[in-house]
């Protein structure tokens, strides 16, 4: 038997289809400022692909590319001018960040109205009371898929593997939000596979290859890969592989392929929230009135 394959683009298309259909009706097309510190090849490369996909849904976006020695004044700066920017609805700072400047200076400076990665500790506090927040990307995504594929979450056993403040912190709200029961494994929990073979829905965002073997996985469990790690073959080419074996999909029930799982959803979830961010700011009145 091998595991339903939850496919990420036909939801991510669902998702960004909305979101054009949104945009559209707001008064000005949504702006998504994106700032880029340094020439990481793979924040380089994430980034062209939010700038792209943000065009081809009919958004505006600006990439601020700075050089790898900018101080933090400066990022600062350039955060509050884009903060006090009417035209501007939704900010992005790609991490990771150079190391002489603090990250979490940087998301506590954006305008938690246009913090459409949901890092500013306004909006994380919004959604671990339960409230209505600017929700991070790819736990926002992993939401999508499962509602999209009639994957219960209500009352079920649900691991992450991970305790990133980018994926399995917040997604660990989400899940409690909608009613899963939910534990948090990471590289210190003792005997990782007791804890994973209790889960009817496990995640795995711990960013380490393979790291699921099929023991570790209860038989008809569904199956959530956020790795997204660049490994070498023995012939020396370069290729993607998730946190999950593949000889889990033997196992599991269901499964989120990679690439093609996850991956697609990040970025259409943060096209959504730049579009959710301008309606509530629309909503809330003049732009000007909002900013600082
Ligand atoms: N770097 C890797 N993932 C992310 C993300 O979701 N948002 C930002 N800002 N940077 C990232």
């Amino acid at each position: 038997m091998s595991a339903r394959v939850l496919a990420g683009p036909p939801v991510a298309a669902a998702l960004l289809a909305d979101a054009a259909a949104r945009a559209s009706r707001l008064p000005a097309l949504p702006h998504l400022a994106i700032v880029r510190v340094g020439d990481d090849p793979a924040s380089v490369s994430y980034v062209r692909g939010k700038a792209r996909k943000a065009g081809e849904v009919g958004l505006r976006s600006t990439v601020h590319a700075l050089p790898g020695a900018t101080s933090q004044a400066e990022l600062l700066d350039l955060i509050a001018t884009l903060n006090r920017d009417d035209d501007v609805n939704g900010i992005l700072v790609q991490l990771p960040l150079p190391a002489q400047i603090a990250e979490a200076a940087v998301l506590h400076a954006i305008d938690p109205r246009k913090d459409v990665d949901g890092f500013h500790p306004l909006n994380v506090g919004e959604l671990w009371a339960g409230r209505p927040a600017l929700t991070p990307c790819t736990p926002a995504g992993i939401m999508s898929l499962l509602a999209h594929y009639g994957i219960p979450v209500a009352g079920v056993r649900a691991v992450i593997v991970g305790r990133s403040h980018l994926v399995g912190r917040p997604l660990a709200a989400l899940l409690l939000n909608a009613d899963a029961t939910v534990t948090v494994a990471h590289s210190r929990t003792h005997d990782l596979g007791a804890v994973t073979r209790g889960a009817d829905l496990l995640i795995a965002a711990a960013g380490r290859p393979a790291l699921i073997t099929p023991e570790m996985v209860k038989p008809g469990a569904t199956v959530i890969d956020v790795g997204i790690n660049r490994v070498l073959s023995a012939a020396g080419k370069g290729h993607l592989v998730g946190d999950v074996h593949p000889e889990v999909a033997s196992v599991a029930g269901a499964l989120t392929p990679v690439p093609g799982g996850v991956g697609p959803m990040t970025v259409a979830q943060l096209l959504a929230n730049t579009v959710h961010a301008a309606e509530m700011q629309v909503q809330a009145g003049a732009v000007g009135e909002l900013v600082r």
